[in-house]
C-alpha cells in the first residue's frame, strides 16, 4: 500500500514497492480562493482521474514527456516519480479570471499570440506571480528547463487546442507543472482536468471547467462528466 508522501489539495501521493513509481489518489474535494473555499463533491475524483488520463495517455502518445503511467483504479492512477519545480505555467489564449482582475480588459479579449505568465508554488504566499530573472536568482529552475518549460506549454497548448475544438470546446487557459526525473529529464506532471484549465462551449459559451464552483454556476459534476463525455466521444469515437 505504500503511505503517503503528500496530500494536496485535490490528490494524494502514496509511495508503492518501486522507489521510481508513486500512486496518485484522487480525491473528491474542491477548493477554490487558495484553499479558502473548501468542499466535499462526490464522483469529481473518479471524473478527474479520467479525463487527466485520456489527456495524458493523449499527449504521451504526442511524444510530450509525461510523469503518467497508466490509470489502475477509479480514483488511482501511477506516475514517474519526479522533482516537482515549483513554477506554475499559465498559458491564456483568451483574457478572462485574473488577467481581466489584473489589467481591466474585456472578459473574452482573444489574444492574437498566447500570454505565458510563471507563478512561484507557495500555499503560504499564496503562488505569486515570479519572473524569469527572480526564477534564476531563486535557483527554481535553470535558463534551459525554462525554456522546455515554455516550449512544452506552447506544444501542449497547440495539441489540446485541437483536441477541444473537436469537442466543441475553447481552451481558454491552463496550468501546467513540471518535475525532474531522476536523470534530470524534464517532464510534464501533475494533471489536466477543468481543476486547472478553462473551458467554455463553443456555441454557448457556457463554462465547462471550476469556474462552475468558484462562481457558484451550479453543481461541478455534471459539468465534469460533460467534458469527459465529448472528449471520450473524441477520442474513443
Ligand atoms: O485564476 P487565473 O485566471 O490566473 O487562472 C488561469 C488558469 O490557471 C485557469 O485555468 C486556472 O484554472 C489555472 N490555475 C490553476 N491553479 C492555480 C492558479 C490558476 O490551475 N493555482
Amino acid at each position: 500500500m505504500g503511505h503517503v508522501i503528500y496530500t494536496g489539495k485535490a490528490k494524494q501521493m502514496w509511495s508503492t514497492d518501486d522507489p521510481e513509481v508513486l500512486r496518485v489518489v484522487y480525491l473528491d474535494q474542491a477548493t477554490a480562493l487558495n484553499g479558502k473555499k473548501k468542499d466535499q463533491i462526490q464522483g469529481k475524483g473518479q471524473l478527474n482521474n479520467e479525463i487527466s488520463t485520456l489527456i495524458f495517455t493523449y499527449l504521451n502518445a504526442k511524444g510530450v514527456k509525461t510523469h503518467f503511467i497508466k490509470k489502475i483504479s477509479a480514483t488511482e492512477e501511477l506516475v514517474k516519480k519526479v522533482e516537482i519545480i515549483p513554477l506554475e505555467a499559465v498559458t491564456r489564449n483568451i483574457a478572462t479570471g485574473h488577467f481581466v482582475t489584473r489589467f481591466g480588459v474585456e472578459d473574452g479579449l482573444v489574444f492574437p499570440t498566447p500570454v505565458e505568465e510563471t507563478y512561484y508554488k507557495s500555499d503560504a504566499l499564496d503562488d505569486p506571480f515570479i519572473n524569469r530573472s527572480q526564477i534564476l536568482a531563486l535557483g527554481l529552475a535553470t535558463e534551459d528547463e525554462l525554456a522546455e518549460i515554455w516550449q512544452l506549454s506552447r506544444q501542449v497548448n497547440e495539441l489540446l487546442k485541437a483536441l477541444f475544438a473537436k469537442a466543441g470546446l475553447i481552451l481558454v487557459d491552463f496550468k501546467l507543472e513540471f518535475g525532474r526525473l531522476g536523470d534530470g529529464t524534464l517532464v510534464l506532471a501533475d494533471e489536466f482536468s477543468p481543476d486547472n484549465c478553462r473551458l467554455w462551449d463553443q456555441q454557448t459559451r457556457s463554462h465547462l471547467d471550476k469556474d462552475v464552483y468558484r462562481k457558484d454556476l451550479g453543481d461541478l459534476t455534471p459539468v465534469y462528466a460533460e467534458v469527459l463525455h465529448r472528449l471520450k466521444k473524441v477520442l474513443e469515437g
